[in-house]
């Protein structure tokens, strides 16, 4: 059965390819950057990988897309396949299906706390805790245990509510799910993020608790620091960021767009899209978690959570300081930034869902009903480990290949194939069809030779940390400085866990890859042609 899948609207898929984007990272990863990377010294940085490196993947992804889309093909393997004969640009491809599983099977559970936090919220969990006794509570819901050392439920529980709510509105399909869940999703996380960036700034030091003013959080944010900014590692953060919270190198933009009608406008909506997600990180995603924090709890204290808090601190800090408010406000607040954090993190889950069932409803006629459930299954069985062996570093490791290295090889492969192979002139066309507004000449430029050699520095730059991360440095340092042979045991059990991680994580880009060899043959026994 043909894949008969469309937009119902062009704002419902802005809204949702904004949802696509504006997720998690934009909240909980970009402040906890920021301030790894000083503060300051990242936005520079960030704003031109954004400039250079984002708005140019924005229009390849996007045109790549709806070409392959007009030839009937949803999911990069077959998308690249109809820019180029080469047998190669498949298997490329497989990152744009591997990604979205892997990212989707950790990024689940990191969303199904947002339901948790905001059910605790509601009932009063956090009322009278400390910020220690806060943290305890996030530290002991991740060991799955209730704080008085027996096995809890409730991770797995939401965890479960969590992958049901997407496989749900996935099966729904584009119009009557995914673009539906946008649009009610993305205003409520406006005003939510609204109200919340209010008040945290306007928290004045020695009211309601506060020690600093809520600016002392944003200036803290955005005084331009230059002395670091000419090291690499801030660029690193900075590139990666920028494709995290893009959403680009992982496959999902282009599957979205694969939906839109051949003369449909791509530049207009692609820039829409891409402006909204950064108005939300850099406005809203800074006004929030950063100046909250430090204004009750100082910057060394914020700036020390962030060295190990990572995407936990939102969890870790924000029910103290929201009790801080009262008891109504605490509640009001819990559910407006755990409700926001979800809205957020559904809608980018759910673009992670579709290329998966794109391919199989393209590749084997599944109805998306079924294409669904076997998205919901995929990442249920990926996603276990990292529920249940998150302290072991399976959530992390599953971050850190497919979260993010993956995303600038694939990203670097596809600017390759689009502005060498497919040819720029072409690409160009493919980017200016139908467009509604004029595309500054300058990108054509920056396509064919800033961006791919930026990503090209970036990747060379990356690659010693890759190795490391290869050999376990960091692992093995731990263990020859340690004689506790508790710490030891557990260093061991880490690295066992470390690499089963990386095996199936490896075993599932071959799985896939297996998939697409399989579907080009099927594709050539009964004479489709695949381009
Ligand atoms: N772009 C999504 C985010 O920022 C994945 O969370």
């Amino acid at each position: 059965m043909a894949n008969t899948e469309a937009w119902g609207s062009r704002v419902g898929l802005i809204l949702a390819m904004a949802g696509n984007a504006v997720g998690l990272g934009n909240f909980l990863r970009f402040p906890v950057q920021a301030i790894q990377n000083g503060g300051g010294a990242f936005i520079i940085p960030y704003i031109v990988c954004f400039l250079l490196m984002g708005l140019p993947l924005l229009f390849v992804e996007w045109s790549s897309g709806r070409f392959g889309g007009s030839k009937g093909h949803h999911s990069t393997p077959f998308i690249f396949d109809s820019m180029d004969r080469r047998k190669f640009w498949k298997y490329v491809g497989v990152f744009g299906i591997f990604t979205n599983v892997a990212v989707a099977a950790y990024y689940c559970y990191l969303e199904s706390w947002t339901l948790s936090w905001m059910w605790n919220s509601i009932t009063g969990e956090f009322s009278g805790q400390t910020q220690a006794e806060v943290a305890t509570y996030f530290g002991n819901y991740v060991s799955l245990e209730d704080g008085a050392g027996h096995f809890s439920w409730m991770p797995i529980f939401f965890w479960l509510l969590c992958l049901l709510l997407n496989t749900w509105i996935l099966s729904k399909g584009l119009s009557g799910g995914v673009e539906k869940a946008a649009k009610i999703g993305m205003p409520l996380l406006l005003i939510f993020g609204a109200f919340l960036a209010y008040k945290a700034i306007t928290i004045k030091a020695g009211s309601e608790g506060a020690t600093f003013d809520g600016v002392v959080g944003l200036n803290f944010l955005w005084s331009p620091d230059f002395s670091s900014i000419w090291e690499p590692k801030v660029w690193l953060a900075a590139a990666g960021q920028v494709f995290f919270t893009l959403s680009l190198g992982m496959g999902s933009i282009q599957c979205y767009a694969s939906y839109i009608k051949k003369k449909d406008d791509i530049a207009l909506n692609a820039m829409s899209a891409g402006w909204m997600n950064e108005f939300v990180e850099v406005v809203l995603g800074s006004a929030i978690l950063i100046p909250i924090a430090v204004g009750y709890l100082g910057i060394d204290q914020v700036v020390e959570m962030t060295k190990s808090g990572g995407l936990g601190l939102g969890f870790m800090t924000m029910p103290y300081l929201f009790e801080q408010w009262g008891p109504v406000m605490a509640i009001i607040a819990g559910v407006f930034w755990f409700g926001l954090l979800f809205f957020a993190g559904i809608t980018s889950s759910l673009a992670m869902g579709t290329p998966v069932m794109g391919f199989l409803e393209d590749e084997y006629g599944w109805r998306r009903k079924p294409a669904a459930w076997a998205f919901g299954g995929i990442v249920f069985l990926l996603g276990l480990p990292t529920v249940l062996f998150f302290n072991e570093g399976v959530f992390d490791e599953y971050d850190y290949w497919a979260g993010t290295v993956s995303l600038v090889v694939f990203a670097l492969l596809e600017i390759i194939l689009f502005a060498w192979v497919f040819g720029m002139d072409k690409g160009w066309r493919e980017i200016t069809d139908g467009a509604d507004i004029k595309v500054p000449t300058i990108f054509k430029f920056f396509i064919k030779w800033i961006t791919p050699v930026l990503l090209g520095y970036v990747f060379v730059m990356s690659c010693p940390g890759i190795w490391d991360k290869i050999m376990n440095v960091d692992i093995y340092k731990a263990i020859s400085e340690t004689t506790d042979p508790a710490v030891l045991e557990s260093l061991h059990t880490k690295l066992l866990y470390v690499n089963i991680s990386r095996a199936g994580l490896l075993l599932l880009w071959l799985a896939i890859a297996y998939l697409v060899y399989h579907a080009y043959k099927k594709r050539i026994k009964e004479g489709r042609f695949t381009s």
